[in-house]
């Protein structure tokens, strides 16, 4: 079964119960306090909360693309290593807003599993919360009790983030085999593959807020859960999602580029460019940039990521973008812009690649010298911070990259001394700053949200708009009437049609004119707080 199957069956299912389906949402969400859309719930969290009125119909359902590299749940470091772990990854879901809690959404999951995708009662388990006698009871209508185990909060309680809507869960979990799984973690409970938790059902109940506190949410509601690509592998019986109808043709196109055949046993490369592609791909078709901080970092680490592990295949020259060309073919028909893209993103993708083809072999001679002198000279010692920052400063390798390929020898990062490093280049970069945004003070916008309230971004219909000066700022951000002749500053526009860099695409530059006359530049937009501020230079 393919996954347009699957996901076409499990929206079809909670439509026919009443659900409206809803789109995927962006992965980057209107939501500081989270890198990526990490859970089909998170559309839906202002209505968990009570923040925005429920809506009619109140249940609703989804396939939601996330990405969990970074933030509270990141699986970076793991994918590639086993079956299982994905940066990017379809998340099949159906949610209450206070309609039906716990009996209906059991009852939902247990006839989906077991009628529609047809898996047999004896290969299926649950979890539930320790304390959740409830969902014991419910799940004994429809299990053998000794096939329900009861587990703590680090494993059955769910959070979106570390603030936000969350409450205890209960998952389920299909037995692989003795046969093909036999290492000290497959019993169930444990942290080996043979049990392979397919859904997670959480039931939402409270809000935690930055103090840590749970409040109690207005209404008791559903959020759940399911892993598209662990399905399909399971219904295609491959006991590793990279052996899926999903991963395979990328993999054929890796084993294609380098002319290698892959085996899985030695192929952790070949499934980190399958699994990193993906997630290049779709972060790129939504206008999202490699950047030097922020979700942009988050993407450029990844992209290195894969473009090491080809390094190790023996390419010397860009090839992800294959591949990513690749994951908008196959994932197209259901994704439009991935194909519609297509061209810019492998453009894009190339161009990235190129700059880190530029320094990466100088980068893994230094990293190969020091890993030596570390395996020669002091074993039990952790590679030096300094080295660790020049490959990161000098040489373009992320942190975490450098991490990844010590761990494969055995060895930690003195991330101490590679702070130390950091925190004196941030120092003199800011002894040196002349005046740019990015230094700029909570307090200060904050100040002007509250007097003006969110200015009207009009740039999706025109280029050009009559606009009122609300508030000008000099470099130091002090409030002024007018800003000197080449002079820096920042804009508050009543209405603006410069596009604002937040996370996302970069921001847009133009020319403020009065009268007919050139006034200023605008050298670049971004948002602060909901307001969309220019930094602009008096002409
Ligand atoms: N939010 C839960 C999860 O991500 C269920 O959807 O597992």
């Amino acid at each position: 079964m393919k996954e347009k199957d699957v996901r076409a069956l499990f929206l079809e299912y909670f439509a026919g119960k009443g659900h409206k389906v809803y789109d995927s949402m962006p992965l980057v969400p209107d939501d500081p306090t989270l890198l990526f859309t990490n859970a089909g719930m998170v559309q839906f969290k202002d209505i968990f909360t009570g923040r925005i009125p429920i809506p009619s119909p109140n249940i609703a359902t989804s396939a939601q693309t996330c990405i969990r590299a970074g933030g509270k749940h990141n699986d970076l470091e793991n994918v590639g290593y086993t079956a299982r772990h994905h940066t990017l990854f379809e998340m099949l879901g159906n949610f209450s807003f206070g309609a039906y809690f716990k009996k209906e959404a059991i009852a939902y999951a247990w006839e989906f599993v077991t009628e529609v995708l047809g898996f047999d009662k004896s290969v299926l388990y649950v979890t539930i919360h320790e304390s959740d006698e409830e969902a014991f009871e419910l799940w004994s209508k429809h299990i053998d009790t000794a096939r329900i185990k009861r587990m703590g909060n680090k494993d059955n309680f769910w959070q979106m983030g570390d603030v936000g809507p969350c409450g205890p869960c209960s998952e389920i979990f299909v037995d692989q085999g003795a046969e093909f799984f036999n290492g000290p973690e497959d019993y169930f409970g444990g942290d080996g593959d043979r049990f392979l938790e397919i859904w997670n059902l959480v039931f939402m109940q409270f809000e935690r807020d930055k103090e840590g506190n749970l409040k109690p949410l207005p209404k008791p509601s559903i959020d759940t859960g399911m892993g598209l690509e662990r399905v399909v592998a399971l219904l295609e019986g491959k006991h590793s999602n990279f052996d899926s109808s999903l991963f395979m043709p990328l993999i054929a196109k890796v084993e294609e580029i380098t002319r290698q055949t892959y085996i899985y046993e030695s192929g952790a490369s070949f499934r980190v460019i399958a699994d990193h592609a993906r997630s290049v791909a779709f972060l790129l078709a939504q206008g999202v940039n490699f950047d030097k901080e922020g979700r942009g970092y988050v993407l450029r680490r990844i992209l290195r990521r894969a473009i090491r592990h080809g390094y190790l295949l023996g390419l010397r020259e860009p090839f992800v973008y294959q591949v990513v060309g690749c994951v908008c073919e196959n994932m197209g028909a259901h994704y439009r812009y991935l194909l519609e893209k297509q061209q810019v993103v492998m453009q894009q993708c190339k161009a990235e690649e190129l700059r880190f083809f530029e320094t990466i072999e100088n980068g893994m001679n230094l990293f190969n010298k020091e890993l030596e002198k570390l395996k020669d000279e002091k074993p039990n010692q952790l590679f030096s911070g300094e080295v660790a920052f020049k490959l990161y400063d000098t040489y373009g390798f992320p942190l975490d990259l450098t991490q990844d390929m010590l761990r494969e020898n055995g060895f930690g990062v003195d991330v101490d001394s590679f702070e130390i490093c950091m925190k004196a280049q941030k120092e003199q970069a800011k002894a040196n700053w002349k005046g740019s945004g990015d230094s700029v003070k909570e307090g200060d916008f904050k100040l002007l949200l509250s007097e003006f309230g969110v200015n009207e971004f009009v740039g999706y219909e025109k280029t050009e708009a009559q606009s009122r000066i609300l508030a000008l700022l000099d470099a130091n951000l002090q409030r002024v009437e007018s800003i000197k002749k080449d002079e820096m500053g920042f804009i508050l526009l009543d209405r603006t049609p410069f596009y604002p860099e937040s996370g996302g695409p970069v921001g847009d530059k133009g020319v403020l004119m009065h009268n007919n006359d050139k006034i200023a530049e605008i050298l670049d937009t971004k948002k602060y707080f909901g307001l969309n501020i220019s930094q602009v230079k008096a002409v």
